[in-house]
């Protein structure tokens, strides 16, 4: 096998960050949210990167992430296609190191999709292929550092 035989052990996660349902209409899910529970919602912003609008509900211990897919020919577009009322995208799991989180990911053949790229935050993120995780998108994000070392 030779180098890089070390198995790096499992991804390193610490909270949920997020879970994310994509909605067919932002506007009326913010509404949802807001006249039915008691719950922030932060401004809707565009990705147009990605090919949606998002926006957050904002919980104590983790946000729900509302997305609106701006075509129909995109991954959210394809997935309110076979799912039309919406429905759960993905979870989001935090890491220290998105980085090691990645490497460790393809070692145990968790099919990353992506090399971690900076997200909406700022901070990078990579996502793990639905058929290697039980059948549910998971994000996986590095989470907020307490220092600035760069
Ligand atoms: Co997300």
């Amino acid at each position: 096998m030779g180098e890089g035989t070390e198995d790096p052990g499992p991804v390193k996660v610490g909270s949920i960050d997020h879970v994310a349902l994509a909605v067919p209409d932002l506007d009326s899910a913010i509404s949802f949210f807001l006249e039915n529970f008691s719950a922030e919602v932060s401004e809707a912003v565009t990705l147009a990167e990605q090919s949606v609008r998002i926006a957050f509900v904002r919980l104590a211990n983790a946000d729900i992430e509302l997305m609106e897919p701006l075509s129909r020919d995109s991954p959210v577009g394809r997935f309110l296609d076979r799912n039309p009322e919406g429905g759960l995208h993905h979870i989001c799991l935090a890491t220290d190191d998105a980085s090691s989180a990645h490497a460790a990911s393809a070692a145990r053949g968790l099919r990353p999709l992506n090399i971690p790229t900076p997200g909406y935050h700022g901070r990078p993120l990579f996502f793990l292929h639905p058929k290697s995780t039980l059948g549910t998108l998971v994000e996986i994000e590095e989470s907020e550092q307490e220092t600035e070392d760069a």
